[in-house]
């Protein structure tokens, strides 16, 4: 088992240079101080930004060797960068739009270049620390891009991502200049992991409006890989927090409070500087509280502190001076000689400071207008070791959805916070002690430590990637290899499916009659004797009958249900129950209503929906969640659900291409074989004909077929040109040995 790779923008630590001496400081923000406790015990590195500038190489040796022994790496970043790539790209463009305040951003073409930059140097010190079997742990919006890119340099890496802030939702997320390459970069990971199932839910939703990807439930199809999508709340470590309880230092710093704030409450709030937090408002708030209840002056106190962070972000520095003004206001219209309403402090605490005013607060108020999580909440629970102290919480914040036992509240409605406070002011001690136990049972089961256990454990469980059975082009060379084998055989099958193959799709399936060059390239082939050519289709017989009723072809319909033998009957080859159809029918025709374009096609075994004349992005989204519907009517039922090329299908299981395929295989003896398909019902065909024959695939070089076109005009191409004389055979044929070709089948 290898080592777990973190990557964040930021390491757990901040290095500052005082006097030619470096001083380690703690980063803030939930990421560092959640994961930053314990990525110690197990075998990981944390690769990230120090949060210094450095260029100078000497200073960068003794950072590397000082950081190197707390298994740290540091990925240095220029001041430009940082001004485009942290400041500008992950904080004026992301972080707003992510939490809901699109109009604070600024979508400047630059951060996009310089985000592209810097996510790429990440990439490039990973790679110079991994290992094969290595895991890698990406952490938020800072980076994006960086799965695809590792994905892209690592095809075999096993990729987890875990997104600290909101997904928000498609409507949202859709404004972003750069929604695809985004989500494009998201995707070259095994999992990604959100705060709350709604995150979860949104980015889903994104991927399959905005990219048409395949997705059902919490797994997204994309590049042939399968992307596992859920929720992990993070938890905090709730054990260090009790510990802290009975540190000596903490208790000196709960004995200052009590002197200092003798009979007056206390509501304590603590945030990072940011818009996303509420602090205003909550301000707005306590002040209304003191307006509209004189009776609470000089009994109660906010004891405010404010984290700096970002201040050199425009909107941040718009923030503090908002903040010191509207503190400086209350607190000036509000005072008296022994009393002062709001205790604000702009900058950051050691934990056992934090630890204190945990404890010793009467009412912790956490009221963010959005929040991917929010740590301070959980670690006000878990200080509480005497039961007592009240929670008000903000819907909004990710932790509403479990600490259901605080006072949850819309942190725009003013009055209704204000009236929180009260009610915690005043709610009964049986009443706190009920719920804060409730949310440290909560609190202290789901830690930080069940977090890493069930992300890592599930990243680990993930289908290995495997090595994708990747075709070789069929060039001229191969072709004209082809043709040899096909002039010197005597007996040879030709397998062709119809759409996409032998003619292009179009909106209309009834559009697509074949032309008059196929008929001529047909009847070329049926012409020659020792030729069987099987059109193997999934359309319905009547339709084929009527296109091939006349021309000495055999034909297979319906994936194999129905078979007609050149100059023969159409029969019915299986039997099978289709009493299903009543029931799934009616679901169908509900979809094709509500995606215009759509249209259900009836055939004798199986139902098809098909939406290539749905809007795009729409038809993908109502696909997926019919698929959802479907998988969960039929999952005790003998069916297949197969998903095509804008097509979703639903037939028994035991009709497939491979099967009809097979059938002629073995019924005859060839010595020239070729199968041409481009969808994945024609997946089945290629693997049986693989061993025996000459496979190609339309379209894409993903696929069990040894060779690949890129376009139905390249298929005709070669079978209108097959039987023509070739005069380099031998020289060929010693080449085509020689090299590495994949398997053209056996001859003879
Ligand atoms: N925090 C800190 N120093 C302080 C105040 C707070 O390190 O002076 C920590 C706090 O203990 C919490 C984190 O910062 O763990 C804030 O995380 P949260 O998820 O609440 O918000 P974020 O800052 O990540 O948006
Ligand atoms: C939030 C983000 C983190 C970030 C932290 C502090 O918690 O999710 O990724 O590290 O804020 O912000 P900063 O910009 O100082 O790193």
């Amino acid at each position: 088992m290898g080592k777990t790779i973190i990557i964040s923008n930021r390491l757990p630590v901040k290095i500052a240079v005082k006097d030619g001496n470096y001083t380690f400081q703690a980063s803030e923000g939930g990421l560092a101080t959640g994961l930053g406790s314990i990525y110690k015990n197990g075998n990981s590195v944390w690769l990230g930004w120090p949060g210094l500038f450095v260029d100078n190489e000497q200073q960068k040796k003794e950072i590397d060797k000082k950081l190197e022994a707390l298994n740290l790496h540091p990925v240095y970043l220029t001041n430009e960068e940082i001004n485009q790539y942290y400041e500008g790209f992950s904080n004026e463009i992301l972080w707003p739009v992510f939490h809901y305040m699109s109009t604070y951003a600024r979508y400047e073409n630059s951060y996009w270049e310089y985000y592209n930059v810097v996510n790429k140097k990440f990439c490039d010190a990973f790679l110079k620390i991994y290992q094969p079997g290595d895991v890698v742990w990406i952490h938020d919006y800072h980076l994006l891009l960086l799965p695809k890119m590792i994905r892209t340099a690592q095809p075999l890496a096993t990729i987890g991502f875990f997104q600290h802030i909101p997904f928000p939702s498609f409507e949202l997320f859709r404004l972003l200049p750069w929604r695809a390459e985004l989500l494009e970069g998201l995707l070259g990971a095994d999992l990604i992991g959100f705060h709350t199932y709604d995150d979860a839910r949104h980015f889903l939703g994104a991927s399959s409006h905005i990219l048409s990807v395949k997705s059902s439930l919490n797994t997204v199809l994309h590049d042939d890989r399968k992307i596992v999508v859920e929720s992990f709340p993070m938890g905090i470590d709730d054990k260090k927090f009790i510990g802290l309880t009975n540190d000596k230092e903490v208790l000196q710093h709960i004995e200052h409070l009590k002197n200092s704030f003798t009979n007056v409450r206390l509501i304590l709030t603590i945030d990072r500087l940011d818009y996303s937090k509420g602090i205003l408002q909550r301000l707005q708030a306590f002040d209304l509280l003191l307006e509209n209840r004189p009776d609470w002056r000089e009994k109660v106190s906010l004891y405010m502190i404010v984290v700096p962070s970002r201040d050199t972000v425009a909107m941040y520095k718009e923030l503090r001076n908002e903040i010191d003004k509207l503190v400086g206001n209350i607190n000036a219209r509000h005072r008296t000689n022994t009393w002062t309403p709001i205790n604000y402090f702009y900058r950051s605490y050691p934990i056992e400071m934090l630890s204190a005013l945990y404890q010793f607060a009467d009412v912790c108020l956490v009221t963010p207008m959005r929040d991917g999580m929010n740590l301070v909440c959980k670690e006000f629970v878990a200080s509480r070791v005497s039961h007592d102290g009240v929670l008000i919480l903000s819907e909004m914040a990710g932790a509403a959805k479990e600490l259901i036992d605080s006072i949850i509240v819309n942190p725009n409605n003013i009055v209704e916070i204000s009236h929180a406070m009260l009610a915690a002011l005043n709610m009964p001690a049986t009443e706190q002690q009920r719920r804060m136990k409730q949310m440290q049972e909560l609190v202290s089961k789901y830690n930080v430590h069940h977090w890493v256990e069930t992300f890592m454990h599930r990243l680990n469980e993930m289908e290995k990637p495997r090595q994708v059975e990747v075709s070789k082009y069929l060039n001229f060379f191969t072709g004209q290899y082809i043709r040899n084998r096909y002039v010197r055989a005597k007996k040879r099958l030709l397998l062709l499916d119809y759409d996409g193959t032998l003619v292009n799709f179009a909106t209309d399936i009834n559009a697509v009659s074949p032309d008059k060059e196929l008929l001529d390239i047909l009847q070329d082939l049926v012409n020659d004797e020792g030729n069987k050519v099987v059109i193997i289709s999934g359309r319905q017989h009547t339709t084929m009958e009527e296109w091939f009723g006349n021309m000495a072809v055999d034909m297979v319909a319906e994936h194999g249900v129905w078979l007609k033998k050149a100059g023969g009957n159409w029969e019915e080859t299986i039997q099978f129950n289709v009493d299903w159809k009543k029931q799934l029918l009616p679901i169908l025709k509900v979809y094709s209503d509500r995606a215009p374009g759509s249209f259900v096609e009836e055939k004798s075994h199986s139902l098809a929906w098909h939406y290539r004349g749905v809007e795009g992005g729409i038809g993908e989204f109502r696909a997926n969640e019919l698929m959802g519907n479907i998988r969960y009517l039929i999952a005790d039922q003998p069916l297949h659900m197969l998903q095509g090329n804008k097509v979703i299908e639903i037939k028994s299981s035991e009709i497939n291409k491979g099967k009809a395929a097979l059938a002629y295989i073995t019924g005859g003896h060839y010595n020239f074989i070729i199968a041409i398909g481009d969808d994945v019902t024609d997946e089945d065909m290629f693997k049986v004909v693989r061993p025996f024959g000459i496979t190609v695939k339309i379209g894409t070089n993903k696929s069990a077929a040894a060779f690949h076109f890129n376009n139905s005009k390249e298929a005709r191409a070669l079978l209108r040109n097959l039987p023509s004389k070739l005069l380099i055979t031998k020289i060929l044929d010693k080449l085509i040995h020689i090299l590495p070709y994949p398997s053209f089948g056996r001859e003879g």
